[in-house]
Formats: structure tokens, C-alpha cells, sequence
């Protein structure tokens, strides 16, 4: 059983109960390891051979942000995490309630457990997971009565592993064609409809700057369009644009040693948060319409390259001297955009592992928000608020465009090194027209080197919770 200390140390309210049940056993414990209720501090102690519960642990919520919902999400991460260590089979957490909404809490908390329990093995010869006792029981106690809430959460989780496990899978499995299947899969599986464009079709539609990019692999391009309808008529209808590069080498101005070039599989982020929200949302059929696209691709190089100086016609007609064959997220993305831009909808958002620019800025744990609507941005940043995916807003300054002026045609794809997150989001900003717009940077967030909260190292499956949280919310 885990329970909650708060920063007073004596105990109260549902602990000092507890501890009254356990013979004052708690208290000791905390006495004795000194337990200060630090975030993400643990202490455990065994009961008696005749108590029906085994151990009991406590976990730190550390101050006031420890009790709003992401921290409360960590804290059941943390919790979970010790008593799968402990060989637990079964565990009940008692954790408070954040700003009296159950549902959100228990939700919450349910993804801070799965999310922290989940663990890719599918590229070990060896499962060492299954051997062992298995933590296969859960209860949120004092939860009853939100079944629902849970089985969001479990819905929304699944959405997460899938971005996860396909940003987590090499590049010679997670290809164009691998995206295409599981758009193929989630169609098939939810009932949502589905054209996967080929390179002719997107030829016919004029989509020279995602051709560009796509003309030295070997591996066919797929921009796929998945669409979720709801059974009544749509409230709202809404569009996801995901980056899809299977890989990015660079291209031509290929990216050298140190780089990161070995990283470059988590290049169709966007594409993986975009999917794992549609499998998610096509399960949760809210009354909005949404369609999910990725203009996926391979950056690679060849004898048929695209080159440093080419310049490539977008579906919009607009002309781009390709200055860096390295800045391909924003070609592939601008006939995605145009694409969108025409289907009618009232708010479309991108996702992109787009600058190392944004990383220097903001880090690995926040994406950048990008959006000349003031609205939109604050509906995305209160969907994030509350899934607990960083989100920090940026300037769209029309002052630097000037940096991607081009002698010959209508604009260059790349501009100076000063704010680089920036011009590339005022380059997407001309493939827009008609359509309320928001670009997310997410190049930090969709990987991370360390376990953090309900992140292990690897794939974070950064975007989905919040998606989900956008489209389904008011
Ligand atoms: N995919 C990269 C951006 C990236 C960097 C994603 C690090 C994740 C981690 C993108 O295609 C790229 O190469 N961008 C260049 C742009 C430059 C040529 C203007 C960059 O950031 O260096
Ligand atoms: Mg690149
Ligand atoms: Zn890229």
C-alpha cells in the first residue's frame, strides 16, 4: 500500500488512519529514514508475517506542484516503479485529489502507472520482463466509481506506446512503408478512412518539395491521410500534420560524426504522435471530425539527390531554393500544409522534430508553439497543461523572413543560424492560407537519455495525451 506524506510531517487525515491500521508502523518509518517527502523519494517497510499486506510504502509529492496533476502523475510513476522493483504482484495506491475532479486525478494517475510499466524489449534476443513476478494488479483507492476515467487513461496509454514504439524502432523497420501499415492497421481496426497518396499521385497534386526530398531513397514516399468521422455530425472538424522522416541523414549537406546522425530514426516523431493519437481518438469517438496526415519520406543521398542550390515548385506554386538539403522537415511539411490547408477544416496543427535550434533554446523536456492565432495557442497550451508535456510559446517575428529571401526564387528553405526554430516555422507560415494554424517544435521532448517521471530512457511518445486532450476537450 502506498500512501501520500505531505510536507507536515505528522500525520493526517487518510495517513494518520493508516498508520493507526499498521500499529503505528508508518510513522516509524518515516521517523527512521528520516523521510522528508522529497519528490520523488521512496521508503518501504515489511508489516508482519499475518498482515494481508506485504509492505508499505510512502512517496514524496514534494511541495504544492508535486499535488497538481502532473505531479501527481509522477508520484503514481514513482510509486509503481518501486513496487514492481519490490517483486509486488498486486499494489493500491491512496493518492489526493487534485482540484476535487476525480476523474481527471484518477486518469492521471492511471497514465503515470502504465506509462512507467511499459517497457520496449522487442529488439532484445531476451525478454528479461517476463521472468519474475509481474505487478498485475492495481487499485486507486478511494477512485471508485471512475471506471470510466481509467479506461481513458488505458485507451490514451495505448495511443502513447504506439508513438513510442515506433519512434523507438530503427529506421530499417520503421519505415514509409511501416507508417503506411499502421495507418492501414488503425483503419482497418477503428473503421476510419484511409488514402495513402503514391509518389505519382502526389506528383499529379504537385508536390515538388516533398518529392525532392523524397528522390534519393530507395524506399518508396507515403503521405498518408487517415480520417476519423464521428457517427453524428462533427462539432468541430480538425487536421494533424505529422513530420515523417524515417530517417534523416541530411542529405547532401549530410550530417557529420557528432551530429547525431545515428539518432535520426526519431525524425518521424511527429508522424508517430500523430498515429498514436488516431488509434487513441478513433476509440474515444468524440464528436469531431479529424484528419491525420504525414507526408513521410526518407532523407537520403544518391546519384539522383536532390542538391544544395535545386530549386522545387510546392503544390501552392510557390518556388524554394533548397540553400541546405538538411532542412527537409519544412519541405515535406509544406505540401502537407497546402494539402490540409484544402480540406475545409477550422483548426490544423503540425508536429515536427523540425530545428536543433529549438533544442539549444528550450532543451529536451519543452517544444516550441508556434502560431499566429492566439486562440489556438491557448487551447493547445491548456491541453498540455493538463497531459503535462511541456509546451512554451514562441514568437512568429515576420521581421526575420528576410533571412530566407532568395535571389532567384520565392524563398530559400534555410536562413542564418540566429533563430533557427523560428524561420523555419515563418517558412511553414507560407504554406498556409485559409486555414487557423499552430506548429509545434517538439525535436527536445521526443526522446529522452534518462529516466524521468513516467518517461524511461528512450521514446517518450511526446504529443499524444496532449492531442487527444485538444481534440476530445471542450
Ligand atoms: N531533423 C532535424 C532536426 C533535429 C535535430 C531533430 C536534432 C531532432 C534532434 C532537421 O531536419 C535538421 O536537420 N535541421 C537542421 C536545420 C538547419 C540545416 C537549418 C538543424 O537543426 O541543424
Ligand atoms: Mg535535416
Ligand atoms: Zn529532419
Amino acid at each position: 500500500m502506498i500512501g501520500l506524506l505531505e510536507e507536515s510531517l505528522p500525520l493526517t487525515g487518510i495517513l494518520s488512519d493508516l498508520n493507526d491500521k499498521v500499529a503505528g508502523l508508518l510513522q516509524i518509518l518515516i521517523d527512521e529514514e528520516a523521510f522528508e517527502g522529497k519528490v520523488g523519494s521512496t521508503a518501504m517497510t515489511r508489516l508482519g508475517p499475518d498482515s494481508p499486506v506485504k509492505k508499505i510504502a510512502i512517496v514524496g509529492l514534494g511541495s504544492s506542484d508535486g499535488m497538481a496533476l502532473e505531479g501527481l502523475r509522477r508520484g503514481a510513476a514513482t510509486a509503481a516503479r518501486l513496487a514492481k522493483r519490490a517483486k509486488s504482484a498486486s499494489m493500491a495506491i491512496s493518492f489526493p485529489v487534485w482540484n476535487n475532479n476525480q476523474a481527471l486525478t484518477a486518469q492521471a494517475l492511471s497514465e503515470g502507472i502504465i506509462l512507467a510499466l511499459n517497457h520496449d524489449t522487442r529488439f532484445k534476443s531476451e525478454n528479461k520482463a517476463q521472468k519474475g513476478v509481474s505487478l498485475a494488479h492495481i487499485h486507486l483507492l478511494s477512485f471508485a466509481g471512475e471506471e470510466d476515467a481509467i479506461a481513458r487513461a488505458q485507451v490514451i496509454c495505448e495511443g502513447v506506446v504506439l508513438a513510442r514504439e515506433l519512434v523507438a524502432a530503427p529506421p530499417n523497420v520503421a519505415t514509409p512503408d511501416k507508417l503506411a501499415e499502421t495507418a492501414t492497421d488503425i483503419a482497418r481496426d477503428y473503421g476510419l478512412e484511409l488514402n495513402i497518396l503514391e509518389r505519382e499521385q502526389c506528383e499529379s497534386l504537385g508536390m515538388g518539395a516533398y518529392l525532392g526530398v523524397a528522390q534519393a531513397s530507395d524506399l518508396p514516399p507515403r503521405f498518408i491521410h487517415l480520417i476519423y468521422k464521428p457517427a453524428g455530425t462533427a462539432k468541430r472538424k480538425l487536421a494533424i500534420i505529422g513530420k515523417g522522416l524515417t530517417f534523416d541523414s541530411g542529405g547532401l549537406n549530410l550530417k557529420i560524426g557528432g551530429s547525431g546522425i545515428e539518432m535520426m530514426k526519431i525524425d518521424m516523431g511527429g508522424a508517430a504522435a500523430m498515429l498514436g493519437a488516431a488509434k487513441a481518438i478513433a476509440q474515444l469517438k468524440p464528436d469531431v471530425e479529424v484528419h491525420f496526415i504525414s507526408a513521410v519520406t526518407e532523407n537520403m543521398i544518391s546519384g539522383h539527390a536532390m542538391r544544395p542550390g535545386d530549386i522545387l515548385t510546392a503544390s501552392n506554386g510557390k518556388t524554394i531554393e533548397v540553400n541546405n538539403t538538411d532542412a527537409e522537415g519544412r519541405l515535406t511539411l509544406a505540401d502537407a500544409l497546402v494539402y490540409a490547408d484544402k480540406l475545409g477544416v477550422d483548426a490544423m496543427i503540425d508536429l515536427a522534430t523540425l530545428t536543433g535550434a529549438c533544442v539549444v533554446a528550450l532543451g529536451d523536456d519543452i517544444a516550441a508553439l508556434f502560431s499566429p492565432d492566439e486562440e489556438l495557442s491557448e487551447s493547445l497550451s491548456k491541453a498540455a497543461e493538463l497531459s503535462g508535456e511541456k509546451l512554451w510559446p514562441m514568437p512568429m517575428e515576420d521581421k526575420y523572413f528576410e533571412g530566407l529571401k532568395s535571389v532567384v526564387a520565392d524563398m530559400k528553405n534555410t536562413g542564418p543560424r540566429a533563430a533557427g526554430s523560428i524561420t523555419a516555422a515563418l517558412f511553414l507560415k507560407q504554406f498556409v492560407k485559409n486555414t487557423r494554424w499552430a506548429h509545434l517544435d517538439i525535436a527536445g521532448p521526443v526522446w529522452s537519455d534518462k529516466e524521468s517521471g513516467y518517461n524511461s530512457p528512450g521514446a517518450t511518445g511526446y504529443g499524444v495525451r496532449m492531442l487527444v486532450q485538444w481534440v476530445t476537450g471542450s
